[in-house]
């Protein structure tokens, strides 16, 4: 696709210039593993040259140019490089430590560790993913950061098999990603976005299934299209009369889902950071 082309269709949904813009001046963010260490330590202890965010204790800015994956801090496990918008999509779902959680597309595990901290390291987290070569950058992961209520399971999200088993789930799900990327636009083109669509419509009726009554489920990806947001989303509520959208609140810059007003877009002119669509969805009792 053309540059002009994408412009055009980028528009649809936001300022497209602002947008490919904010992929230049990028921050980077940190989570603290407060599994490891206190948020009081880290302070004391950390070399590391950065700022806490506004918008959540345990999220950082680094405010120096290093590869933060080469530094002690992260070998040992107390920090998790992360953008902050996939920060705030645990923050969403909210796991507490009495809850069962199940997170159908875990790998590598950024969002996985950050609910395993939520939940203190208690109660119980299942991490799925698909790909077996994925799997091991999850258990380095669940390592790396001492996670110790998980379990790890190799299911097709499509079909996972659970039914009512879980109190809070995660889809985070495969996507186009064209808000992870500045040159992910060039491998895009609508016809991506429909056949993905197809798979995550049908991960979120296996998810939903997974989800015991009463229960909350969170579906995020890292792109714009609404084939793979709000579309994937409403086919959802359409078919399944339990299913709820829950409103999602955010203090920070966003805006609104396309038709589904209660969902979150998040675009990186927003936070100098990653892209990210969130939507919650709570079933009936
Ligand atoms: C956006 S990434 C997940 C990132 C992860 N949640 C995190 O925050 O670190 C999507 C994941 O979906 C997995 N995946 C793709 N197809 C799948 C399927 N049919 N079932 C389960 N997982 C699948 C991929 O292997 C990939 O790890």
């Amino acid at each position: 696709m053309e540059e002009r082309e994408y412009k055009d269709w980028l528009s649809q949904y936001t300022d497209a210039e602002e947008c490919l813009n904010a992929f230049q001046n990028q921050k980077q963010f940190f989570r603290v593993n407060t599994i490891k260490t206190s948020l009081e330590k880290f302070y004391k202890t950390s070399k590391l040259q950065s700022k806490v965010t506004t918008y959540y204790g345990a999220a950082f800015e680094l405010e120096e140019d290093i590869q933060i994956g080469k530094t002690w801090e992260y070998f040992l496990g107390l920090i998790y490089p992360q953008s902050l918008p996939s920060i705030l999509v645990s923050l969403v779902l909210n796991p507490h430590p009495n809850d069962t959680v199940l997170d159908v597309a875990a790998a590598p595990g950024s969002k996985f560790s950050h609910m395993a901290m939520l939940m203190n390291n208690e109660g119980v987290l299942v991490g799925n993913d698909f790909k077996k070569d994925k799997i091991s950058a999850l258990y380095a992961t669940i390592n790396r950061m001492n996670i110790l209520n998980c379990i790890v399971t190799i299911r097709d999200g499509k079909a996972l098999g659970w039914k009512e088993r879980f109190t809070k789930v995660l889809l985070d799900a495969p996507c186009t990603a064209l808000g992870s990327g500045q040159s992910a636009w060039q491998r895009w083109n609508k016809e991506n976005s429909d056949n993905i669509s197809r798979i995550q419509k049908k991960m979120l009726f296996s998810a939903y299934d997974a989800l015991k009554p009463g229960g909350e489920l969170v579906y995020s990806t890292c792109t714009y299209a609404k084939e793979e947001n709000e579309d994937v989303v409403n086919n959802l509520l359409a078919n399944v009369p339990n299913a709820k959208l829950l409103d999602i609140y955010l203090d920070i810059p966003h805006e609104r889902g396309i038709y589904l007003k209660k969902c979150c877009r998040i675009y990186p002119q927003h936070l100098q950071s990653e892209g990210f669509f969130i939507a919650k969805i709570k079933k009936g009792e």
